[in-house]
């Protein structure tokens, strides 16, 4: 064997154990469920614990007892669609705990019975059987209650085996009929019988007759007559008396309307109490209606229901009508004057329908989804049972002509005018709605705000979802007694307060424009205990704060909380919950706002006041602002003469108070002898016309060097500062070395105020002359 075959055998024992490995879908370590996965064997790794094995819609043709060996605890097993041909009931043998089991939709043609002991639910309908697959050992199964079957011929011994069997429900599919033995059925004992016969044959009435002779609810499927009415079997007075249906539905029904007719004559005299019709097609031709056994007894109403006539219930849905020319007139009299508590004609294209001659005993209508209009039972005040009317999806329009319909219905509680095209306009048109009416729905109308003029005074429940309400309009009348009002969908721009209907416990507002609820509507809807307000377009600022804060003492009231309750606005926090919207109390509260500005503001003032204080800004501000000007103005003056010529040797700065010092001592001994020195001093050489401080300057200006005679006098004169501080300037501005510091008598430096620190740097940087005590 060369490499290559030893890779290919091993990749198909791999796929093989691949194919081998299926797993089942985890959901509960008793289910295996291997539905839809291609199957054509049952898998042979099932979990041996397993309860509950799904093995629905694959390709398993058969069966072996080998599969299910190992799975003592099966209880339910369902192989529908799958393609097996043949069951022997044998291979379950090892599966004593087995109660559900679901083979239809398989191709089953033969089985090999045995019995089953536990078995509960037992489904082989929708297979290929000829014969019903009913064997002797089913007759043992006396826990059965559910059998599906299936054949194509049914006969009267067919059951024989479990007519002992009391079952709940018998399933029987019927396709390809070419025989039924008319009582058959009757064999078995069963509450419910549901035929689906061959959608496209000739249904047998036998099968009908038969089954309402058997069980108590009765469906049957797919009832389709072409034939002559002619040859249609009357059913007959014997018949009659063996009924025993009270509840029959009849599924997908495409009759001639006489042999409807028939049939509803014929239930109208059976004890059926509810009866309904769904898909129901009538055809022509009308025809004279054939000579009923039964039918002269029927002279009169009352014969009709001393004779049975127990019906309590009729329901009919998806009615479509393939009949040309009939009196429509007279079917609606026919309906109109049945003497049953409850009637539903749905989906019907009904564009009318009368009121009843006399006192009705209808308690409940239904025409849903039809095309009636205003014009339904005005001024009909025979409709004085009735408590439930439901018009939903028609073409009704007025409002109070809705009110003027119920004005007569003396019990009518609950009115359903969803899905029409209402609207009210507010006129004078007063509406008149009957005092019993408590609940109304007018979902999903035209409504506006002058909706709430026109409401039943009595009335406890409303639903006014999905119009166009804008406001609650505050000086409408009040209903005392409603306690639920329903307003999602609606144009809202606030919550509506609860000054029209006190008693309000619940509150839906729920999908409106609601950007910043009003944060009193608990104090003005005291009663409130469930509010419903969110997937409202939320706008989170400031004034939403109360709302959020209304959660929190609410106390649970508001639903949906906080899923439902998301920003919308602003953009940048569109999606975030309610719960997690947080501004601080500052940015909200304006009054606390100011009171905060105004004290920073305060405190600022103060900083600045102290440091101008301490540092004697505003002095150095205001010299710096004369030097300039003074510099401005002699650059104005001369022009050309750029250059400052200087005209003295110093400038002598002291206190007025050692005046007589610098007199008689300093200056006397600058200027005498050869090469005397030029000075510039105040009293001397300030020309008038000019401020002190110009002249200050231009003495600076003019001279090589500035000499300060520094003593404690000085320190406490504010010219002598300007003038160091001048001379400062000229020294760093021009950058020489032209200041020169005598000090005549020591100055303790806490005497120099704090503001003179120039002073101090300088005293503590330049060496000074000190002018010594003893000369
Ligand atoms: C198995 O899964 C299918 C869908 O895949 C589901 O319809 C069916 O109910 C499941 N069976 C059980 C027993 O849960
Ligand atoms: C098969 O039957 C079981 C038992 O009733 C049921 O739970 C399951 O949904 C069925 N499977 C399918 C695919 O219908
Ligand atoms: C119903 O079936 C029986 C027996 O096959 C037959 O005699 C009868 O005519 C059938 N009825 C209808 C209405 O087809
Ligand atoms: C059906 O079974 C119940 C209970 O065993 C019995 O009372 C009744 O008579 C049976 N009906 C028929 C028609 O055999
Ligand atoms: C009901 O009233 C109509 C006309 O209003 C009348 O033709 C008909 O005979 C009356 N039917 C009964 C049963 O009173
Ligand atoms: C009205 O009848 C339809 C059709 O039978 C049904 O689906 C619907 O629930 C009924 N409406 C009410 C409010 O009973």
């Amino acid at each position: 064997m060369g490499p290559l075959t030893n890779t290919y055998v091993f990749a198909c024992v791999f796929l093989f154990m691949v194919w081998n490995n299926i797993q089942p879908t985890v959901e509960n370590e008793f289910i295996a469920n291997y539905s839809s996965r291609l199957l054509t064997n049952v898998p042979e790794n099932i979990p041996v614990r397993t309860l509950v094995l799904d093995l629905s819609h694959n390709r398993i043709s058969g069966l072996s007892i080998s599969e299910f060996i190992s799975l003592s605890d099966l209880q339910v097993l369902n192989l529908s669609h799958n393609l097996i041909t043949e069951l022997d009931f044998g291979v379950f043998i090892f599966n004593q705990g087995l109660e559900y089991l679901d083979l239809s939709h398989n191709n089953i043609l033969k089985v090999y019975c045995q019995t089953l002991l536990y078995l509960r639910h037992l489904d082989l309908s929708f297979n290929k059987f000829t014969a019903l697959p009913v064997c002797q050992e089913f007759g043992n199964m006396f826990h059965l209650e559910y059998l599906g079957l299936s054949a194509t011929m049914m006969r009267r011994s067919d059951f024989r085996y479990i007519r002992r069997l009391q079952l709940d429900t018998v399933f029987l599919t019927l396709e390809d009929v070419s025989l039924y033995e008319p009582q058959s059925l009757t064999a078995l004992n069963t509450t419910s019988l549901h035929i689906v016969f061959a959608a496209n044959q000739n249904f047998n009435f036998s099968l009908l007759y038969d089954g309402m002779s058997t069980a108590e609810n009765l469906r049957v499927v797919n009832l389709k007559y072409t034939l002559s009415y002619k040859d249609f079997p009357s059913p007959s007075l014997t018949l009659l008396k063996k009924i025993k249906t009270t509840d029959l539905m009849l599924d997908t029904v495409d009759l001639q309307w006489t042999i409807i007719l028939q049939i509803f004559l014929l239930i109208w005299c059976s004890p059926v109490e509810h009866l309904t019709v769904r898909h129901l097609t009538f055809r022509g031709p009308l025809g004279k209606l054939p000579e009923y056994e039964f039918l002269p007894l029927l002279s009169s109403r009352e014969q009709i229901v001393s004779l049975g006539g127990s019906m309590k219930a009729l329901t009919l849905e998806h009615v479509r009508n393939k009949l040309y020319y009939f009196n429509q007139e007279l079917l609606y009299r026919e309906f109109s004057e049945m003497n049953i508590a409850s009637l539903t004609i749905y989906d019907a294209f009904m564009p009318h329908m009368l009121c009843p001659n006399r006192t009705s005993s209808f308690q409940y209508l239904n025409f849903s989804h039809n095309a009636l209009t205003d014009e339904l039972f005005q001024n009909c005040g025979t409709l004085t049972d009735l408590k439930l009317l439901i018009l939903q999806r028609n073409k009704f329009e007025s409002l109070p002509k809705v009110s003027f319909m119920t004005s007569r219905m003396k019990s009518l509680k609950y009115l359903d005018m969803s899905n029409n095209l209402l609207h009210h306009d507010g006129s004078d048109v007063q509406c008149q709605w009957t005092e019993s009416l408590t609940e109304l729905d007018l979902s999903s109308n035209q409504l506006m705000d002058s909706v709430f003029e026109c409401l039943p005074v009595n009335i406890q429940k409303v639903d006014l979802q999905n119009n166009q309400i804008t406001t609650v309009p505050k000086g409408m009348a009040e209903l005392k007694s409603l306690t639920e009002l329903n307003l999602a969908s609606n144009r809202l721009v606030d919550l509506p307060g609860c000054s029209g209907f006190m008693s309000l416990e619940v509150l839906n507002v729920e999908m409106n424009l609601i950007l910043t609820p009003s944060a009193d509507f608990f104090q003005s809807c005291p009663e409130v205990r469930e509010l419903q307000g969110g997937h409202n377009p939320f706008k989170c600022s400031c004034e939403l704060q109360a709302f959020i804060r209304l959660e929190r003492q609410s106390g649970g009231k508001l639903s949906g909380w906080p899923v439902a309750y998301t920003c919308e606005y602003p953009e940048d926090l569109r999606g975030t919950q309610l719960k997690d919207f947080h501004l601080t109390e500052l940015a909200c509260n304006t009054t606390l706002l100011l009171v905060t500005a105004l004290l920073l503001t305060l405190v600022l003032v103060a900083v600045v006041a102290f440091l101008c204080i301490c540092l004697d800004v505003p002095w150095y501000v205001r010299m710096t602002w004369q030097w300039t000007q003074t510099k401005r103005r002699a650059w104005h003056n001369q022009p050309e003469e750029q250059e400052t010529v200087l005209e003295f040797h110093a400038f002598i700065s002291y206190s007025e108070r050692d005046s007589l010092w610098v007199k008689n001592e300093l200056i006397p001994n600058l200027e005498k002898g050869e090469g005397c020195v030029q000075l510039c001093q105040h009293e001397r050489n300030f020309i008038p016309g000019k401020s002190i401080v110009e002249n200050i300057i231009n003495c600076i200006e003019k001279s090589y060097k500035s000499i300060f005679v520094l003593s404690p006098n000085f320190v406490q004169s504010e010219w002598c500062h300007y003038e160091l501080y001048f001379a400062h300037h000229k020294l760093f501005s021009e950058n020489s070395n032209s200041l020169i510091l005598i000090l005549l008598e020591p100055i303790p430096s806490y005497i120099i105020p704090a503001r003179y620190h120039k002073l101090k740097a300088l005293m503590a940087k330049r060496t000074y002359l000190e002018w010594p005590k003893e000369r």
